[in-house]
């Protein structure tokens, strides 16, 4: 599994733009704020969308297993409160929270039934439950790709959930992960965003371990890194629009359900 807390600084930099693209479909998801509705953001990484919760009115607390992450959130999103919290056995009381979402966390997690079940846990009767996972192959695929490729770089053992743990990418099989985990089903849709990013802000994901060619750059020698950078570099050149930013294009599950109407 990645270690989040060494990633937080390149995450930061490079993904969470990538991923802040979602965030308003998940609090679309979830509706309107009723008065003083309490939202829950679990692994709240840099803290993106529990900041952009508390900016339409939520009293919103992102939580995060890793400290380094909540440091980013906090020096950027000051007045939000944000807490140490594993997905997999929260910290926070039953029938907690208005709403919850996760925003690429949930399928982080080893056990994302279990996380599901901590989200509908906390959750109010009937709360919305909004969380993202990815679907279709990253549109930057091709770009990790060709950096593998020209730089020789080998691969390495991808770390995953464990198969009877997993769930799948699709409608279907994320309509059943929020039966498991104990949620009322509504509607999984596909969401699409495209977020810029300059060259140096994605390569950030190398170097922190995050993406297909973190995990790959991190195991390389020093001489293999120097060839990777020069692959990417030469790479982005290419692919740069003439704001100098590279333009990618982004897909996501949402699933969306409610906590039971009767108390968990
Ligand atoms: C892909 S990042 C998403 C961060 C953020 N939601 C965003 O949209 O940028 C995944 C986050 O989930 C957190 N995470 C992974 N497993 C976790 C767990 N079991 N408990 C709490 N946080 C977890 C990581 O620390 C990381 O911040």
């Amino acid at each position: 599994m990645i270690d989040w807390n060494r990633a937080a600084d390149g995450y930061a930099r490079s993904f969470a733009v990538m991923c802040a693209g979602a965030a308003p479909a998940l609090l679309d998801a979830v509706g309107p704020v009723p008065a003083g509705g309490r939202l829950l953001d679990v692994g709240t990484g840099t803290g993106t969308v529990a900041g952009a919760a508390a900016a339409r009115g939520w009293a919103a607390t992102g939580s995060d297993g890793a400290e380094s992450m909540l440091a980013i959130a906090r020096r950027e999103h000051q007045g939000v409160e944000f807490e140490l919290g594993d997905v997999l056995a929260l910290p926070n009381a039953d029938d907690s929270f208005d709403a919850i979402v996760g925003n690429f966390s949930v399928n982080h997690t080893a056990d994302p039934r279990r996380a599901v079940a901590e989200l509908v846990r906390v959750a109010k009767p009937g709360a919305p439950i909004a969380f993202t996972t990815w679907g279709r192959p990253s549109a930057l695929v091709p770009l990790w790709q060709r950096v593998i490729d020209e730089s020789g770089a080998a691969r390495v053992p991808v770390d995953r959930i464990l198969a009877e743990l997993d769930f799948q990418r699709s409608e279907a099989g994320l309509l059943a992960l929020l039966a498991d985990g104990g949620a009322e089903p509504v509607e999984v849709v596909e969401i699409e965003w495209e977020f810029a990013i300059a060259p140096e802000g994605l390569w950030a994901a190398a170097p922190a371990g995050v993406a297909v060619v973190g995990p790959i750059y991190r195991a390389a020698d020093e001489s293999t890194r120097a060839a990777m950078r020069t692959a990417y570099d030469r790479a982005a050149s290419e692919l740069v629009a003439e704001d100098d930013l590279l333009h990618v294009a982004s897909s996501a599950w949402l699933a969306f359900g409610r906590a039971p109407r009767t108390a968990s």
